[in-house]
């Protein structure tokens, strides 16, 4: 029988700080979901992290352990492409190219970016306003089919979208029009622990805010006694009216593998504080595996080098090829 060709998927990750167990819930565990299913390509997004002041030591680091995360939490390296985004000079090439069909109206009313210069006044920069730009080169140079993210990045998937459509209308048919693979239930927006009508982010000025993936067991166990419920005593997945309660029963249905409804059954008739506790405990018990085998790898560095290498060098290879076919239809001249 003749092996069905698999389509590709592209996603990625900043490596701007702590990674929360919302980029793992809406991301990060569906792209080890999806590797067997795929032409996985993963990135860690470093050129998408300048568009805010980092410090470059601290980029550096975030970039290994990022990487190392990413294996942890199970990425399969002889599945799927793992490299970083700045080693593959195409990205910057694409964006360039598709920053000549791109309008200054479309990226400025993207909600990120009204965000993110709210929050950096200081540092409006280009790069902050071109970001949805490069993510677009990110995906289109690997003719990915598939993206999964979490709901903040449905906004940057249809530009991605109205560029590819864009080029092919003006040049011919060159890149695939991705979809975006975005979970169905809230765990596609998991909300702040301090504030359940805000998205929980590793920005976050409230550290009871966030749990992130390195965060050890006291500390997640304080962070979920901490969270904020809602007034009535009643355990019920109800996003509207109980968005805190609904949002931990996202959590505690990430991590155990049950059912919403299993878990509502679970926790009838019990209180907030018997809840909270079982929920801190369920993400610590997930947790602690991904935590030592990150560290395992971590005192490896060789082999996540030697990951990273291979991983360039494929992404290298892949990116190249829709780049030369973009720079053919565009008119570049190549001596032929
Ligand atoms: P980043 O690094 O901010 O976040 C990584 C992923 O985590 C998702 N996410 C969440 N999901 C659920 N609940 C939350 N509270 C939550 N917070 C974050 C994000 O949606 C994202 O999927 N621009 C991207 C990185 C990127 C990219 C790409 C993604 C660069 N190029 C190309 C896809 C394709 C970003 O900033 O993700």
């Amino acid at each position: 029988m003749e092996e069905k060709v698999k389509s590709s998927l592209f996603s990625a990750v900043q490596p701007s700080g702590a990674v929360t167990i919302g980029n793992y819930i809406g991301a990060i565990r569906n792209f080890v979901k999806l590797q067997d299913e795929y032409n996985c390509i993963y990135a860690v997004a470093d050129l998408h992290a300048i568009t805010v002041r980092q410090e470059p030591a601290v980029l550096r680091r975030n970039t290994l352990e990022l990487m190392a995360l990413f294996l942890a939490c199970g990425i399969d390296p002889k599945k799927c492409v793992l490299f970083v985004q700045s080693h593959v000079p195409a990205h910057c090439e694409l964006a360039w190219v598709l920053n000549t069909i791109s309008y200054p109206g479309e990226l400025s009313r993207m909600t990120q970016f009204k965000d993110k210069s709210a929050k950096h006044a200081e540092n409006v920069n280009m790069g902050l306003m071109d970001y949805p730009v490069l993510m677009a080169a990110d995906i289109l140079l690997y003719q990915a089919a598939l993206v999964p993210v979490g709901a903040d990045q449905k906004q940057h998937l249809e530009l991605t979208r109205d560029l590819a459509i864009r080029f092919n209308n003006r040049y011919g048919q060159t890149f695939t029009v991705p979809d975006g693979y975005i979970l169905k239930d809230s765990g596609a927006r998991i909300m702040s622990l301090a504030d359940p009508s805000k998205k929980m982010s590793k920005s976050d000025d409230n550290p009871n805010a966030f749990v992130t993936m390195g965060d050890d067991r006291d500390s997640i166990l304080r962070k979920f006694k901490r969270a904020v419920t809602d007034s009535d005593s009643e355990i019920r997945y109800d996003p509207e009216n109980k968005p805190g309660v609904s949002n931990l029963l996202t959590i505690y249905h990430a991590f155990t593998g049950k059912s919403l409804a299993d878990s509502e059954r679970e926790f009838a008739g019990k209180g907030y504080g018997e809840f909270k506790e079982a929920v801190g405990e369920a993400v610590a018990d997930a947790l602690a595996p991904i935590q030592a085998e990150k560290a395992r790898l971590l005192a490896d560095k060789a082999y996540i080098n030697s990951i990273i290498s291979e991983g360039d060098n494929a992404a290298f290879r892949m990116a190249r090829k829709t780049l030369s076919k973009v720079y053919r239809k565009i008119g570049f001249y190549s001596g032929e």
